[in-house]
């Protein structure tokens, strides 16, 4: 059987981590394509990962590129072509000029690669996802944006420090767009099959709950000059796997909701199973009336964003 193609749209440092984790877990040969002024570095970047192959133990041929040929019938592409965050910006900041690169990538991905699963990050990540479904014209099940799988992790993350326990255990969703009005739902959350709500006071959960809102924030704040990548890999890499391996995993992406949530053409955080259909079915949660508020508030906070794209 052919190995998998995986193209990585964007080769810095999300696309690196990428990189090395799809070699790691093998999940097929890895195309880092970046613009023509960094080619030499993602060159460098994916013969300092294969060199580490042997070491790591793991087969997988990786290029690094300027050309788009390259991605021709790639089967998965995970996108994060774009500007990160500096301190002080929030991830609308980066619009204007992160939509006329996603555009770019649309039309080359479209041109290139018309079969594949598309995995957006670049950020704003709700606007650029729907950017890019506009203009390839894909299958709302071949495109998908990366945000819910990451700010659940984190929330999960906060809760086993809080109570000492090990992340395995800890399961939870976070809804909504990928920003501070996202919705986490500790009514949802479970510690071994424990309800959070019966191991937490009601105060400690609306720290975890608000840290998980600011996690971005937190971590750009700490580097100084970017924002986060490893935690952002990982997320990226298990929506891939989910795919290439028919895992039915259930994830809450920001996926394209047709009346889902009372949520009609936008793409939005809402769990979904992942498998070899790509995002194959939105799973739907009976809200309260608090989370429903919550979520239409997240949603007009998107509806915005989407609006400056002019799509
Ligand atoms: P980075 O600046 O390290 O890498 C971005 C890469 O994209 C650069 O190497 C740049 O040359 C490349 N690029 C720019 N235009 C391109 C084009 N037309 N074609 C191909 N490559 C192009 O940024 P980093 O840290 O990797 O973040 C990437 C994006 O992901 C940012 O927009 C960031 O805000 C976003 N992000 C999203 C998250 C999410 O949860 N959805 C989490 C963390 C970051
Ligand atoms: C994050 O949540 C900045 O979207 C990026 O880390």
């Amino acid at each position: 059987m052919a190995r998998k193609r995986i193209g990585l749209i964007g080769g810095g440092q999300i696309g690196g981590i990428l990189a090395l984790l799809a070699a790691q877990r093998e999940l097929g040969d890895i195309i880092i394509v970046d613009i023509p002024e960094k080619e030499s570095f993602v060159k460098g970047k994916a013969l300092d990962i294969t060199e580490s192959t042997p070491i790591l133990g793991c087969d997988a041929k990786l290029s690094g590129t300027s050309n788009w040929e390259d991605i021709k019938d790639t089967d998965v592409n995970i996108v994060t072509a774009g500007l990160p965050r500096k301190p002080g910006m929030s991830r609308e900041d980066l619009l204007d000029t992160n939509i006329k690169i996603i555009s770019n990538v649309a039309q080359q991905i479209k041109k290139y690669s018309a079969n594949s699963f598309n995995i957006i990050l670049t950020n704003p990540l709700d606007a650029m996802v729907y950017a890019f479904y506009k203009i390839t014209g894909f299958s709302k099940h071949m495109v998908v944006g990366m945000a819910g799988v990451l700010d659940t992790s984190r929330f999960r993350s906060f809760v086993a420090m809080e109570l000492g326990v090990s992340v395995e255990d800890v399961t939870a969703t976070v809804l909504g767009g990928h920003g501070p009005t996202m919705v986490p739902l500790p009514r949802l959350a479970t510690v071994g099959g424990i309800p959070l709500t019966e191991l937490l006071p009601k105060e400690r959960i609306d720290a975890i709950v608000e840290r998980t809102q600011k996690a971005g924030t937190e971590i750009v704040k700490l580097l100084a000059n970017g924002s986060a990548y490893f935690s952002p890999a990982a997320s990226a890499i298990a929506m891939a796997e989910a795919y290439l391996k028919d895992k039915k995993r259930v994830f809450p992406c920001a996926a394209l909701c047709e009346g889902e949530y009372g949520i009609e053409g936008y793409f939005i955080g809402v769990p979904v199973i992942i498998g070899a259909g790509g995002v194959e079915k939105v799973l739907e949660v009976k809200l309260t009336d608090e989370e429903k508020a919550m979520l239409n508030n997240s949603l007009e906070a998107v509806k915005k964003a989407v609006a400056e794209t002019k799509l």
